[in-house]
């Protein structure tokens, strides 16, 4: 079907049917639905008529093939121009077989292995009749309160944005129309979501225009270099005005400056939420405020189709504003092949067979283990396969281990620590005691698990949040582990026994109480279906740790919004020494606990000859920094090179660093390579005051090391 029949299409419909495309309602508002759809938001007083879910042009939540078709075969019998639903969920990680969740990715700094796990998505998605995804989440994150850092790869915008575009490559392959294990992909949360006031979910967001552009957008705008077809707003405000009802984001931003063709879809009921926002007195108001804005579905809420007939009536919208959506919309199911084959993907038989296949599996414990990342390790790790382990802790039997947004996964499904110490020692050798629950626990169960680590050659602590404790409305303030779980530690660190501590969490934690007291700490965030066996892999050596942390893990609360790419401000602290008058906290460092691109490994890389191959550059001219590395320990291991740049003095103020590159190199033990980087005056480039996107003639530092700590400086000179 060409453009020109989908425009005689919206021709013939009446308004109200227009209307009805607008909007996106939940599963159980379908005929042919169960009631067990995702529901992610609040779901009363919505007053759906049977007219509004007849007309409604696409649905959230609804999987699996047979619901999936049941609901689209009885939408079509009543639909007079065959136009089909499209069917979309939160895809963020995974289907059925979940991977680690988006923060643990980016730890992985793999973009195969994240493009490879959002196609396997994608396909058992597809199967089970998923058209579009609201993925990926590409919000950078610089505070660990708030329970979402978990969806982003980090709070980095280069490795954001390379991220962004792997998933998108992943989820959409090179065709939709055609390759029916496919899906769409929404881009989320434009704009800034990733910045609320004290990382309190919903609050306020202020920046500058710059910092927006500078930091925030470029993940957006690479997800949709990558073709990715819709966007989502944002709960939030930017600059005053809230993301779905603002109109310099929408239309003249995403739409005119950058040419955004594409679906835009409000997040859910954020629409309605323009009224306690207040920028709109009703939900006629909001209708108004969001449609002219730009937003062409309104997900969850019923400000479009109660009022929008009556705005284009009385002259207060046009007509051709609802048109133009309404086209954007068929389009895209046009382009995934619905109007030929509304079921598309959706095949029962093949849902059996792909879902948790072998395959899937093997992909998403390989995710895993290149995503946890090893924060301490004095001679613990990797365990002795004949000693006394015992395994403690309310994560040593867990399944909560898939993270806040895996709503198809199930915890039996999953791969528990204890399953996965069990593949890899002899059974009797493992005890295994609670302790604790997540943030209760009674006398008797800490004593239980004291005899039990008294008995033991090594202890095992499987700590941290349950998933609830993090994701959508999981915002904390107090960033530690939950007293009980300290206590535990406390307690069976008495025992003077080696400690290593493995950690399920949704954000960069507060550690005093867990790296001060154990040996060894792994961060494993939430690891996902494999997580027990992926874990395993590491704790055993059977693989070695390669995750490097993609955001910042403070020394304490008090410190965030923390991140790498700071400002240095007039007075920098330069000594250890006490000086009063510089910027610093009198409590505590100013320094993180564990800086961004941190992460250990079971062997050791030493950087050597680090050099520029000219000291001035210029835009036709670039120059290249290499520098060895050699594995100085005794197995092979992966080296995370990473290139961060500052311009020494621009005309707007420059972060210390900012990364531009990195190699990710395997290492034989005595083997050295060298990495090697270019760099280009594009790289160098920033907005200006103008918010032109220029660089600076001058002065600029290069350094290149394991983290945006531990690095070698070399400076050059930019010239005209
Ligand atoms: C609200 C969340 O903010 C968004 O990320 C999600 O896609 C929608 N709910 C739909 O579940």
């Amino acid at each position: 079907m060409v453009e020109q029949q989908l425009n005689e299409i919206i021709q013939k419909m009446t308004l109200n049917e227009k209307i009805g495309q607008l909007i996106q309602l939940a599963t159980p508002f379908f005929k042919g639905a169960s009631d067990k759809g995702e529901i992610t938001g609040p779901m009363t007083g919505m007053g759906i008529t049977d007219e509004i879910s007849q007309n409604c042009g696409s649905v959230l939540g609804a999987s699996g093939a047979r619901e999936v078709m049941n609901i689209q075969k009885a939408h079509l019998e009543k639909n007079r121009f065959g136009i089909p639903l499209l069917m979309m969920a939160d895809i963020v990680h995974g289907f059925k077989t979940i991977f680690p969740v988006p923060l643990a990715m980016g730890c992985s700094w793999d973009l195969d292995l994240a493009e490879k796990s959002a196609e396997i998505a994608a396909k058992e998605a597809a199967v089970s009749g998923v058209h579009v995804t609201f993925a990926p989440m590409v919000d950078i994150v610089r505070d660990p309160r708030w329970g979402r850092v978990m969806e982003s790869t980090g709070e980095d915008p280069y490795l954001n944005s390379l991220f962004a575009r792997a998933f998108v490559r992943g989820f959409q392959g090179t065709n939709l129309t055609d390759d029916q294990n496919r899906v769409a992909a929404c881009v989320k949360h434009f704009a800034a979501y990733g910045a609320p006031e004290g990382g309190r979910e919903y609050n306020t967001v202020n920046m500058s225009e710059r910092q927006l552009r500078e930091s925030y957008l470029p993940p957006y705008k690479a997800a949709l270099d990558e073709g990715c077809e819709m966007v989502m707003t944002a709960f939030n405000t930017v600059d005053g005005i809230p993301a779905t009802g603002n109109k310099k984001l929408m239309r003249d931003l995403l739409r005119d400056e950058w040419g955004f063709d594409g679906v835009m879809i409000s997040d859910w009921g954020a629409v309605k939420e323009l009224i306690p926002h207040g920028i709109a007195e009703d939900s006629s108001e909001a209708a108004v405020k969001a449609l002219q804005a730009g937003v062409d579905i309104e997900m969850m809420t019923t400000c479009y189709v109660d009022n929008l007939k009556q705005l284009v009536e009385n002259g207060t919208i046009e007509e051709t504003l609802i048109d133009e959506a309404v086209l954007r919309i068929l389009k895209l199911k046009q382009k995934l092949g619905l109007f030929e084959n509304p079921y598309r993907g959706a095949d029962e038989k093949r849902e059996q067979e792909y879902i948790l296949s072998e395959e899937h599996r093997k992909a998403a414990r390989e995710a895993a283990a290149k995503s946890c990342v090893l924060l301490k390790n004095q001679s613990v790790l990797p365990l002795n396969r004949h000693q006394k382990i015992a395994l403690i802790g309310p994560f040593a039997q867990n399944g909560d281990i898939l993270g806040p947004w895996s709503w198809q996964g199930s915890y039996e499904e999953a791969v528990k620590m204890d399953e996965g110490i069990k593949m890899k020692i002899d059974p009797a050798l493992l005890t295994v005691a609670k302790g604790c629950d997540i943030e209760t626990g009674t006398e008797n169960e800490m004593n239980m698990a004291i005899n039990a680590a008294s008995e033991a050659d090594v202890i095992i602590l499987a700590l941290g949040e349950s998933s609830a404790m993090s994701g959508e409305g999981g915002s904390r303030a107090n960033i530690c582990l939950p007293d009980i779980q300290l206590q535990l530690i406390a307690e069976v660190k008495k025992l003077k026994k080696p400690m290593a501590a493995v950690l399920f969490n949704g954000r960069p934690l507060d550690l005093h109480g867990v790296i001060d007291q154990a040996d060894a700490v792994l961060e494993a965030w939430y690891p996902g279906t494999e997580g027990g066996a992926a874990i395993a892999d590491l704790l055993f050596g059977d693989a070695n740790p390669s995750g490097r942390l993609s955001m910042t893990f403070p020394y304490s609360v008090g410190q965030v919004p923390i991140y790498y790419n700071h400002f240095n401000t007039g007075r920098p602290k330069t000594s250890e020494e006490y000086v009063r008058y510089v910027t610093h906290y009198l409590d505590i460092p100013n320094e993180p606990l564990l800086p961004f691109g941190f992460g250990l490994s079971y062997t050791t890389f030493s950087y050597t000859d680090a050099m520029l191959s000219a000291d001035t550059m210029n835009s036709e001219q670039p120059i290249t920094l290499s520098v060895s590395i050699t594995n100085t320990g005794n197995v092979a291991g992966e080296e995370v090179v990473q290139l961060y740049i500052r311009d020494v003095a621009g005309e707007i103020v420059r972060p210390v660093k900012e990364l531009k590159a990195f190699k990710k190199i395997m290492l034989q033990p005595n083997e050295t390579k060298e990495a090697s980087f270019t760099i280009t005056e594009e790289q160098l480039r920033y907005h200006h005051e103008n918010l032109q996107f220029t660089s600076d003639a001058g002065t600029f530092i290069a350094f290149v090391g394991r983290n945006s700590q531990d690095v070698s400086a070399l400076t050059f000179k930019l010239v005209n």
